[in-house]
């Protein structure tokens, strides 16, 4: 019998097994949110897509915080949880635009997969890249999105050479498009060898297009979609067949290769494919590593009846009248349940996690139960900071989050001198939240130390919150880099480009800041026995 305080060794491993969590990864724009809101909208969660209102002025966070306002749908400021074909999806937010930080790569480690949106007439574009990079650093099965082919786009073999030239990984195409921009009508499913045409509704995208499945010769050459078009595409899917790469479900668990998807979210016309393979392909919650205190490696499995969680994200409220801090948690094992009371590695004591909440924006509601890779927010009044390991069983603590090489840099001073210890004490924080990287000049450790970030917002975020949490006016001076990289090898036989300049990071780890990409490939190239590393 399960208590609230217990489940059945078969109810957990059915919950961890029936688990699909994952984020959406894109370049601004590419039809991130769209893509959100029609896995709603297939998951029966909303009736009618297209409630976002304009999104030129809003975007991620805001985005799900309306569709909450608006359907009443549980979102916490980090992950959005429902049910989609009998799976519990939690899809994870990774902001992007001008709210873009070190938390949207932090993010990424809690995700067990994530979907790569491209713009069909874009590709491959800088912020897809960086985000991709992230998720290949740890192994994390990608699958691809390519969107927006109701428009008129690129040459569908050359997006795919693209996604493996640029990213370095293997794509196989799963579907393939039937015409694109005003003539697309729907996709080839290349493991049933049929054809999906759509057709759009009244509504347009508001609601679900209807669907005809067909074999490939009764695809009629009809309207914008001429003979020759039909003809290119029976001879485009003769070429897959010889020359694309197979599909290995192994592989794309592995990270090996990207099942590549097209359609168009706007349209909803190949959307509902990508969906179920979700369901299908990509992995439920998997065992993750952790150190013991005597430095060997232990694996902790979901199915694991003993509860156990890491800290991922930090997120500080800037209203005044709510004025805390919520720590969000992945599960990695066990069932959480209200008032659980757990160990906390770091501190070495125990804790209850009292009051875990969905971060709502008129009300807050509790959570009673959750289960491993779902996500949960606790307040935080100082004893949480990034990569905290908290669990039932204690004596061990997951891997450290990589840090991601910062690209934005500056000098930060107290307005007023007399305030350098508040200045001190609230950068020791809010380091410690991962809210900004903090560096020292090598050689020129007494001055004042440098804020590093990957976003702007961060840099806004942290001036907020000295001012408002410790007091202290600061000056940011920004500096002139824009990449940087941690070296690895002997620091006197570095051959420094003439304006890169050499620090020391939290961890006493020399890191290069370099003006440019450029001076950066250059180091790499003067160096060929040191290693410059984008994570560390
Ligand atoms: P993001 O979250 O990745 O930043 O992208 P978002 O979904 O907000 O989409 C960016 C713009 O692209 C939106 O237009 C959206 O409607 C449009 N879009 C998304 N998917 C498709 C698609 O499959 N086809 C076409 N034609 N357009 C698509 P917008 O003008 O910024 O906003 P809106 O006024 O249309 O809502």
């Amino acid at each position: 019998m399960s208590s609230p305080e217990t489940t059945s060794p078969a109810n957990l491993a059915q919950e961890v097994k029936s688990r699909r969590t994952f984020a959406i990864i894109s370049h601004p724009d590419a039809g991130k949110t769209t893509l959100t809101e029609k896995l709603l909208l297939y998951s029966g969660m909303i009736r009618t897509a297209g409630m976002v209102g304009s999104r030129k002025n809003k975007k991620a966070a805001s985005d799900w915080m309306s569709m909450e306002q608006e359907r009443g749908i549980s979102i916490t400021a980090s992950a959005m949880q429902f049910t989609y074909k009998d799976i519990t999806v939690n899809v994870l937010d990774t902001p992007g635009h001008q709210d873009f930080s070190e938390d949207t790569y932090r993010t990424l480690t809690a995700a067990d997969s994530v979907i790569m949106v491209l713009d069909g007439a874009k590709g491959i574009e800088l912020q897809t890249r960086k985000l991709f990079e992230a998720c290949k650093l740890r192994g994390i099965p990608a699958m691809t999105f390519v969107n927006k082919w109701d428009l008129p786009g690129r040459d569908p073999l050359e997006l795919m050479e693209e996604v493996e030239e640029i990213l370095g990984i293997h794509s196989s195409a799963m579907n393939w498009p039937i015409g694109n921009g005003r003539s697309f009508k729907g996709i080839v499913d290349r493991a049933s060898g049929k054809a999906h045409l759509y057709t759009r509704t009244s509504a347009g995208g508001a609601t679900r297009p209807d669907v005809e499945i067909v074999d490939l010769d009764q695809i009629p050459a009809e309207g914008e979609f001429t003979e020759s078009d039909l003809n290119a595409l029976k001879e485009e899917i003769e070429l897959l067949e010889e020359a694309g790469n197979p599909f290995s479900e192994e592989e794309f668990l592995k990270g090996k290769v990207t099942p590549v998807f097209f359609g168009s979210a706007a349209t909803n016309f190949g959307v509902e494919p990508i969906f179920d393979a979700l369901m299908n392909l990509a992995p439920c919650p998997s065992p993750r590593p952790a150190d013991l205190p005597d430095g060997s490696e232990i694996e902790i499995a979901p199915e694991d009846e003993k509860f156990s969680a890491y800290v991922f994200k930090m997120q500080a409220n800037m209203n005044p009248r709510h004025r805390d801090c919520v720590a969000f948690m992945r599960i990695n094992s066990g069932k959480y349940y209200k008032d659980i009371n757990v160990k906390h590695d770091r501190l070495g004591r125990k804790i209850r996690l009292a009051r875990p909440h969905s971060l709502m924006v008129s009300e807050r509601s509790t959570i009673d139960e959750a289960f491993p890779g779902d996500i949960i927010g606790v307040i935080n009044s100082g004893q949480f900071a990034i990569g905290d390991t908290i669990s039932a069983k204690g004596g061990f603590k997951f891997k450290p989050l990589p840090f991601f090489q910062p690209e934005l840099f500056a000098r930060i001073r107290p307005k007023d001198m007399g305030k350098r210890k508040n200045l001190d004490k609230g950068l020791e924080q809010l380091v410690a939240e991962g809210a900004v990287q903090l560096l020292w000049d090598w050689e020129d450790l007494g001055n004042y130390p440098y804020v590093a970030a990957v976003g702007r917002l961060q840099f806004e975020v942290l001036q907020f919150r000295l001012e408002d949490e410790y007091k202290v006016l600061t000056h940011l001076d920004n500096m002139p880099y824009e990449s940087s990289a941690w070296l690895e090898g002997d620091l006197d036989t570095f051959e420094k480009p003439f304006n890169a300049r050499v620090c020391r990071d939290q961890q006493d780890r020399p890191m290069v800041l370099f003006t440019d990409d450029w001076e950066k490939k250059l180091a790499i190239k003067n160096n060929p026995d040191h290693q410059l590393l984008d994570y560390a």
